[in-house]
């Protein structure tokens, strides 16, 4: 339940990245010595991620943020099919799994309902390694007796598809050269991940990635990049209510690359974190336009989608990562948003005001949008759906309250 009109303030201290913390935890099977994976976010994707690697036979354990993987001997488990089918990050655990046992066999990976999401550069990458890897009869299979290093050319730097083949060539026989590799802060995390475990990874952040196998990889500590999507949604929501609000722990990059479409931020930085600081008056509208990494992320989309709702003029924003990560539109139009969407790109006409609705998030990062948008919002809404925010942010209502924020969870069934 939300309810908009208070301008936020205070700091909040963010936690290492979901999208760093699931590859990490998949990492930590390709040895059977001890992993540590440090400042994990207590989400329920790492949640569900450490309950597939229990399921595996790998012993888990978390101490507050930090999380201990042993995998002695790991197994696919009869039991993984639903837990797979909730997340797209299962599909690490194929690419570990390959590595570390030479054969795996599991559930189609599922995840947030934001358009299609094949698997063909995963498989076509593998395949150069010389895996046997297809899906049949709802299961990924892969087998190789011994994975070789290869040069595997991407047809698109997809994220998921860099981090398993990063997996796989770790361990492989000879050198791999990943090219037109992804080349996002959380590639990094990994590779910096592996070298730690003994792994011998070159060239991450840049679009060509050189790994030389090695035959055993040992325990180490893995330390995640901070959340830079978590850090720019409490950014963008300073910018949307106004306010003062420092993000510890953030990159300044991070807050700098939102500031082309909401130069009404004051952004500073030291050693600490980020301080934003907005006067909460009406944007201007902005044109934007998601692509990998470095240009506009598209896992903040939908809350620059709900900067643009109140904008003063005619915003246009494109996304062409996840081509049909829309489903938000409708919701910020009950709250009586006016947006025409064409194709994979929405045209928002900013409105003088937005007023509460009862909405319904469809996905993460959408449903992040959403609480932003209805905070913006005269009156009070109420948003459905709170479990898939809670897949990638810690409390998100805890934390805008911590801020100042009119916002908090309720039971269904309370008024
Ligand atoms: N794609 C293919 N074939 C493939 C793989 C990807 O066509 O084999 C396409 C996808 O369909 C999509 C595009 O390539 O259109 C980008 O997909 P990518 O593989 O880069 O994304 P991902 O690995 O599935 C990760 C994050 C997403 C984030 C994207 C893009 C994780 C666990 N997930 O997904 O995070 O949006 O990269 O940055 O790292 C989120 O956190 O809310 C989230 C969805």
């Amino acid at each position: 339940m939300a309810t908009g009109g208070r301008p936020l303030k205070g700091s909040i201290r963010v936690h290492g990245a979901k999208n760093a913390v699931l590859p990490l935890l998949a990492a930590s099977i390709l040895t059977d010595e001890t992993v540590a994976v440090e400042d994990c976010p207590f989400i329920s994707d790492v949640d569900a991620m450490t309950c597939l690697l229990s399921r595996m036979g790998a012993q888990v354990r978390r101490e507050g943020r930090r999380i201990y993987v042993r995998a002695e001997d790991v197994v696919p488990a009869e039991d993984m099919g639903e837990l797979c089918g909730a997340m797209r990050s299962s599909m690490f655990l194929v690419g570990a799994l390959l590595a570390r046992r030479g054969e795996v066999r599991v559930p189609l990976p599922g995840g947030c309902k934001i358009g299609d999401r094949p698997l063909d550069i995963h498989l076509d990458g593998m395949a150069k390694l010389g895996a046997e890897a297809s899906v049949s009869a709802g299961e990924v299979r892969c087998r190789c007796a011994r994975l070789k290093g290869a040069d595997i050319v991407m047809r698109y730097p997809s994220v998921g598809a860099t981090e398993n083949l990063l997996l796989c060539a770790a361990v492989a026989e000879g050198r791999t050269r990943l090219i037109n590799c992804a080349r996002e802060p959380e590639i990094i995390a990994l590779a910096r991940a592996l070298n730690a475990m003994g792994g011998r990874v070159r060239g991450e952040g840049s679009s060509v990635m050189t790994v030389d196998g090695v035959d055993k990889l040992h325990g180490a500590t893995l330390v995640p990049n901070p959340d830079r999507i978590v850090a720019g949604t409490l950014i963008l929501a300073a910018a949307l209510l106004g306010g003062d609000v420092t993000v510890l722990g953030a990159d300044k990059r991070d807050a700098d690359s939102l500031l082309p479409y909401l130069p009404c931020m004051r952004i500073s930085a030291d050693g600490a974190g980020v301080r934003v600081v907005c006067d909460g008056g009406r944007m201007r509208a902005f044109e934007a336009c998601t692509a990998p990494y470095p240009l506009l992320a598209t896992d903040m989309q939908p809350q620059l989608f709900a900067c643009a709702l109140k904008a003063r003029g005619v915003s246009r924003i494109t996304e062409t990562v996840f081509r049909n990560r829309f489903a938000h539109a409708r919701q910020f139009e009950k709250l009586g948003a006016k947006i025409y969407l064409t194709g994979s790109t929405a045209t928002i006409v900013g409105v003088d005001a937005l007023r509460g609705a009862a909405l319904k998030a469809d996905d993460l990062r959408g449903g992040a949008g959403l609480c932003l948008a209805a905070l913006a919002a005269e009156g009070e809404s109420r948003i459905e759906g709170v479990e898939y925010i809670d897949r990638g942010y810690e409390g998100l209502e805890e934390t805008l309250s911590l801020l100042g924020a009119d916002i908090r969870r309720v039971r269904v069934d309370e008024k």
